[in-house]
């Protein structure tokens, strides 16, 4: 059977055994999520904060064999997680960082703005990413966390907002660079296709470490009723946030603007 072991990255460690992040929050590690750092090793954790990793890998050991504590929804197989949806968003957001990304090398190379496709990609980050399915994780999914004892000032969820925030800011840059940009302003033009290739690489981070480090942190503290009840709620924030129907108009719009 295959063993944690030292040399896995922590991402690589709770992608195979998600039942480990309960382990590290019990044993005050914030590591996974605090230095949001997948990259590094078990070893190079337990290095970093002065323990034993001999100790250390025993207990994963025995964490791993357990099985996930979680169990799957009886006959609601159909049903999403509220992580489930959450990657389902993440993929669709993907689609238009793609495009955002060619449309900053189109302008780099020189290519005339697109400035048709930049609104629509502004309106997008706005609407569906921010209101959507950042409003999602705010209200609701980083407050159940914090409610199992994550810090909201430290760790994986200050880290999450924080990086939320540094999306707005890169949007106001993008939106602020596109009137310049349109009527041919070279300068400005150079600001936009910075700007959007900054929040491609911030989003793009962003999404890997909530896929690959805090949602199979969530999936695992988190028991099957308060799961169903995030659902609900993730409901709500579509239909207050923009109106039943119209993330499916999102949905299409994504794909639209991937290959602008
Ligand atoms: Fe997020
Ligand atoms: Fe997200």
């Amino acid at each position: 059977m295959v063993e944690p072991s030292p040399l896995l990255t922590v991402a690589e460690a709770l992608q195979r055994w998600p039942q480990l992040a309960q382990l590290f929050l019990e044993r005050r590690l914030a590591c996974p999520g605090c230095a949001m750092a997948p990259f590094d090793t078990v070893r190079e954790v337990a290095s970093a904060y002065g323990i034993d990793v001999a100790g250390l890998l025993e207990e994963m050991n025995r964490a791993a064999v357990s099985g996930p504590r979680r169990a799957r929804r009886d006959g609601k197989e159909t049903e999403m997680t509220p992580t489930e949806t959450l990657k389902h968003e993440h993929q669709i957001i993907q689609l238009v960082l793609n495009g955002a990304e060619l449309e900053a090398a189109a302008i780099r190379g020189g290519a005339p703005v697109n400035a048709e496709a930049v609104e629509r990609m502004v309106d997008f980050f706005r609407t569906f990413v921010d209101r959507c399915h950042h409003g999602k994780e705010e209200k609701h999914l980083f407050p159940a966390l914090v409610a199992k004892g994550f810090s909201p000032d430290a760790g994986p969820v200050a880290v999450m907002l924080h990086e939320h925030e540094q999306g707005r800011a890169a949007v106001r840059a993008i939106a602020a660079a596109l009137p310049g940009a349109k009527t041919g302003d070279a300068g400005q033009a150079a600001a936009l296709a910075d700007a959007l290739a900054a929040y491609v690489e911030l989003l793009r981070g962003h999404i890997f470490k909530e896929n690959n480090v805090l949602f199979p942190m969530a999936e695992q503290v988190l028991p099957e009723p308060e799961q169903s009840g995030l659902a609900e709620r993730f409901e709500e924030v579509e239909n207050e946030e923009i109106g039943p129907g119209v993330h499916e108009r999102y949905h299409a719009l994504a794909h639209e603007l991937a290959g602008v």
